[in-house]
């Protein structure tokens, strides 16, 4: 008998792209691959890339520089590169580093297996297209193995806002939403293998119109109320949503259904309205925080979370102030922000940029103001109770660790929980990325 094969994947981005790097282990799987977490091992590595920031893909060719060495040591190994860098350079990744022998978009994964047939034959194998057959169909969960308590599910591919500053249009392609009877399924199917918990993804999540069983489109808070019958299944969340989307019944979901979880991830990306225009936003800072008054008054405890662009072509001094007294007003649990990075091909790509120190003290600025908040709401939480779903033990004796309903990470002391359990707490700490915690009974 021949020693199984051995898939090394190294996934970047976002956490679609964890998901799809799952996907195609258990596709290869079928192969004979068996995953190793050490590229040296490995017959077949696999970059999961991502195109957001220029760092993001230029980290993909220095990473591919040095993988290129493994080759003399194991003639047998294949590289290949997918995710949305494979999808946006295509054949240019190969003549820029000879060593690839696979590049495949993020909309062709299930043609995973021929690809590999032909580059195992000493071929060289490229798929950029977008078509038409449901990839989901070959890319479903095979090996009955037992999950973590947390998964995520992909619901929605794709975006059809086109923010100036943005690639996902171009590399995720048109949106598309899965029908809700497959994601029903995929979830009961988690559920069996331990799952509590289920993030739907999607770039615009909120955009989710899959079909359902009567043959009509459903929006995401109908898909939500659906998971919300499963048994076992404890916990929902979804990401990442745009505030243009928020409609009616899905505020409504925030408020009623039990396992909707009181965290929200709503991106606004700048707080002046010029510059929200600039960026083909279709929404202003007044309509983005209407959004949030009206998700509070039904969920008044939620956590909300968002997404920056500092330093975006023509900002001004007086334009990032606007984002900061945003941020002021909101109170975000949690924020990201990011320095504008030109991408070839986007409309900004073209306009007259922000300094590049002057965008350089922005983001100081502003990521000071966001982790300020952030401490603020984690002390906050001193004093009252949680529950918290338990991930795996902690890395002092008898403690475990897992997230709280708002995504805040719970260090547990002294606790005989188990992993998947959900366990009623009482906060009594704060650090900086945590919370600890002893159990309530
Ligand atoms: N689907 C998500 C966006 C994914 S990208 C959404 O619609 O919210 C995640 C974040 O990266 C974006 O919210 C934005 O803040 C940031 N980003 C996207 N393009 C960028 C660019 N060219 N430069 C800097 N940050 C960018
Ligand atoms: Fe990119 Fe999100 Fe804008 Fe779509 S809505 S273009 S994914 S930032
Ligand atoms: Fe990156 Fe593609 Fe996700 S560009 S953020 S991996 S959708």
């Amino acid at each position: 008998m021949t020693a199984p094969k051995k898939l090394f994947v190294k996934t970047y981005g976002c956490q679609m792209n964890v998901y799809d790097s799952e996907r195609m282990a258990e596709v290869l799987g079928e192969q004979g691959y068996q995953p190793t977490d050490t590229a040296e091992d490995a017959d077949m590595i696999l970059l999961n890339t991502c195109h957001i920031r220029e760092k993001a893909a230029e980290k993909v060719y220095s990473e591919l520089g040095r993988l290129k060495g493994l080759k003399a040591e194991n003639p047998d190994l294949k590289i290949g590169v997918t995710g949305c860098v494979a999808q946006a350079e295509g054949e240019e990744i190969m003549r820029r580093q000879p060593a690839v022998d696979l590049v495949v978009g993020p909309q062709s994964y299930h043609r995973l297996p021929q690809m590999e047939a032909r580059v195992r034959e000493g071929g060289k194998a490229l798929d950029t297209d977008f078509p038409e057959e449901d990839k989901f169909d070959t890319l479903k969960r095979r090996p009955k193995a037992a999950r973590a308590p947390s998964a995520f599910l992909t619901v929605q591919e794709g975006c059809d806002k086109f923010c100036a500053f943005c690639v996902v249009p171009y590399t995720r392609g048109a949106e598309t939403s899965r029908p809700v009877a497959r994601i029903l399924e995929e979830a009961r199917d988690l559920v069996e293998r331990g799952v509590r918990e289920v993030t739907l993804l999607g770039q615009n999540v909120n955009a989710y119109h899959g079909l359902g069983a009567d043959g009509r489109e459903q929006s995401l808070a109908a898909l939500i109320w659906a998971l919300n019958d499963i048994d076992g299944l404890e916990r929902i969340r979804f990401t990442t949503s745009h505030p243009n989307d928020m409609t009616d019944d899905l505020i409504e979901a925030h408020g009623a259904c039990e396992k909707l979880m009181p965290y929200l991830h709503l991106p606004v990306q700048s707080g002046s309205d010029k510059i929200l225009k600039r960026m083909n936003r279709s929404h202003t800072s007044e309509s983005y925080l209407r959004v949030i008054e009206r998700i509070r008054a039904a969920r008044p405890d939620i956590l909300m979370s968002g997404d920056f662009i500092v330093g975006f072509p023509e900002e001004t001094e007086e334009d990032f102030q606007a984002t900061l007294d945003l941020i002021e007003e909101v109170k975000y649990g949690y924020a990201y922000s990011f320095k504008y990075s030109t991408r070839p091909g986007t409309p900004a790509a073209e306009r007259t940029q922000v300094d590049a120190a002057e965008a350089d003290e922005r983001l100081q600025r502003i990521q000071a103001l966001i982790t300020r908040q952030q401490q603020d709401i984690q002390k906050a939480m001193v004093g009252r109770s949680a529950r918290v779903l338990v991930e795996k033990p902690g890395r002092e004796a008898g403690q475990m660790v897992g997230k709280s309903e708002y995504l805040h990470a719970v260090h547990i002391e002294n606790s005989d929980a188990a992993v998947g359990d959900i366990v009623p707490v009482r906060i009594i700490g704060a650090k900086r990325n945590s919370l600890a915690a002893i159990r309530q009974e």
